[in-house]
């Protein structure tokens, strides 16, 4: 497929601009010139965020037909109220891309279920990650960034390194040993995240099938290199699952309270498949995304010294010298704020793409069944009808009120509203404050920040950066 990239066009420009007391950070140009389907197609694929028109991103709906297949993008609070929320009987099932692209690694997981499995599982799920457990899980949260901070103490002054990397080590140790007990080992932890990362590189997030006329898409091609990714991932998994049938686990994990909830009542039938697809899920769910933000809030702090002052000025009036703990989240609204602008500017789930089930009318179209309805979050929340300035880095307009419904969503909205929303908000919250109270980070100068979408919105190389100590 590479050879076709040439057809591509170019490639796409970015744009960041820092000035007295503002910043814009970087985003790409909207799109000019014919879209054809092939462009389309391949720009996708090579970076879904450079694909939109201006116009696209302003309040409406539009159409898009590639080959027999229709996509209508919803860009507008109503249209993805009723889409998500209102009828999301019709729409609860995700796109045929997206379930190829997992189904291998998470099975039937809640990420990627819908109809029955998904009404039996999601209270389940919701339960063990929900907010009244957030005391325990808050404690793996508060030593493990801790003890991050310390190995960085360790680091030379000025040295460079990718924020990218080290968030995502950071979270995943966090959920590791929340879904798995804190046990698991560092080397499982690693054979997981790696499973993890390679998984995700190794997948194409297109599926050709569908747009060829198969509204299930078409299974992806289990290479070699996939199977090696999700050996890695299931080995630890199965394990893990042994472990705690043995009576060996860790009872606050959530994958053993998953097997006592199964053991009370066996009607839920989750049997071993389940328990494995339901683990892996939480943690694919829970790690990259709470990755992604952090590295985001890093890049957006580091270049804007005026909300990196505020937010140092409330972490000192609430902790004073000590290190913040998740009893202060409720007290962090600065920290809070920036967490949630980074999410308005860099939602980690950049779209949501549903695949209708009958047939139906969304805004001004007649929508066919299989057809794909699509909300956009990165275009939704960058909607100048929507939001001021929507370009700039502003934490504080999270101070001033709650946005208007349906216009933020970067959890996403209604019944598959994200189950962690909690759990990953006060992990950012507190990581960030927990690191910030210690070291002064700033990104390379000169270095090369361009956002990437595909299955979570990252900087493609990653973020490197100077850490010194306060
Ligand atoms: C800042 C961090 C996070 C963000 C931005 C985020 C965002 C999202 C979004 C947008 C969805 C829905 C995707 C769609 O409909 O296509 C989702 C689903 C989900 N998230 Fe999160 N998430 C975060 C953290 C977490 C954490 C920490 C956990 C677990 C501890 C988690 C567990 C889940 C689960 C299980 C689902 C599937 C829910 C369902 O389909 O019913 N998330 N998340």
């Amino acid at each position: 497929m590479y050879f076709l990239d040439r057809f591509a066009g170019p490639p796409t420009k970015f744009h960041e601009k820092a000035g007295e007391g503002f910043f814009i950070p970087v985003h790409p140009e909207p799109f000019r010139g014919p879209r054809t389907i092939l462009r389309l197609l391949l720009q996708a694929r090579r970076d879904f965020l450079g694909i939109w028109r201006k116009t696209e991103y302003e309040v409406g709906y539009r159409e898009l037909k590639i080959l027999g297949r229709q996509i209508v993008l919803v860009n507008d609070p109503d249209g993805v109220k009723y889409v998500m929320a209102t009828r999301h009987d019709n729409y609860e099932r995700k796109s045929p891309q997206m379930r190829r692209a997992l189904e291998f690694l998470i099975g039937d997981g809640l990420f990627i279920s819908d109809g029955e499995t998904w009404k039996r599982r999601r209270p389940l799920v919701s339960d063990i990650v929900h907010k009244n457990r957030l005391p325990v899980y808050g404690k793996v949260m508060e030593k493990v960034a801790t003890e991050m901070a310390e190995r960085w103490s360790r680091a030379q002054a000025g040295q460079t390194i990718d924020m990218l990397s080290e968030m995502a080590t950071l979270t995943a140790e966090i959920i590791t040993r929340a879904v798995f007990g804190k046990d698991l080992s560092r080397e499982d932890a690693r054979q997981v995240t790696e499973g993890f990362t390679s998984y995700q590189s190794l997948i194409d997030t297109l599926n050709i099938g569908y747009t060829l006329g198969f509204d299930d898409g078409l299974p992806v091609k289990r290479t070699k290199m996939l199977r090696k990714a999700v050996g890695r991932v299931h080995g630890v998994i199965d394990r893990v699952i042994d472990d705690h049938l043995e009576g060996r686990g860790d009872h606050d994990a959530m994958l053993d309270l998953l097997m006592r909830r199964q053991e009370k009542n066996p009607e839920l039938g989750l049997d071993r498949s389940a328990l494995r697809n339901e683990a892996a899920t939480i943690f694919m769910a829970g790690y990259e995304t709470t990755a992604a933000t952090l590295t985001w809030a890093w890049y957006l702090l580091g270049n804007a010294p005026w909300a990196e002052n505020a937010m140092l000025k409330e972490l000192a009036e609430v902790c004073g010298d000590r290190a913040p703990t998740v009893g202060d989240i409720p007290k962090l609204d600065y920290a809070r704020a920036v967490v949630e602008e980074t999410l308005r500017l860099y939602p980690p789930v950049a779209i949501f793409a549903r695949q209708a089930r009958e047939a139906d009318t969304v805004g001004p179209y007649k929508v066919k069944p299989a057809s794909i309805v699509m909300a956009v979050p990165w275009l939704l929340h960058r909607t100048p009808g929507l939001w001021e300035k929507p370009n700039h880095f502003m934490p504080e307009r999270f101070l001033k009120g709650r946005p208007a419904p349906y216009s933020y969503i970067p959890f996403a909205a209604g019944p598959r509203i994200c189950a962690g929303l909690q759990f990953g908000l006060t992990e950012a919250v507190l990581c960030l404050a927990t690191f910030l109270q210690r070291y002064r980070i700033r990104v390379v100068q000169g270095a090369k920040i361009e956002p990437m979408a595909r299955l979570s919105l990252r900087p493609r190389h990653g973020l490197p950066v100077t850490i010194e100590r306060r």
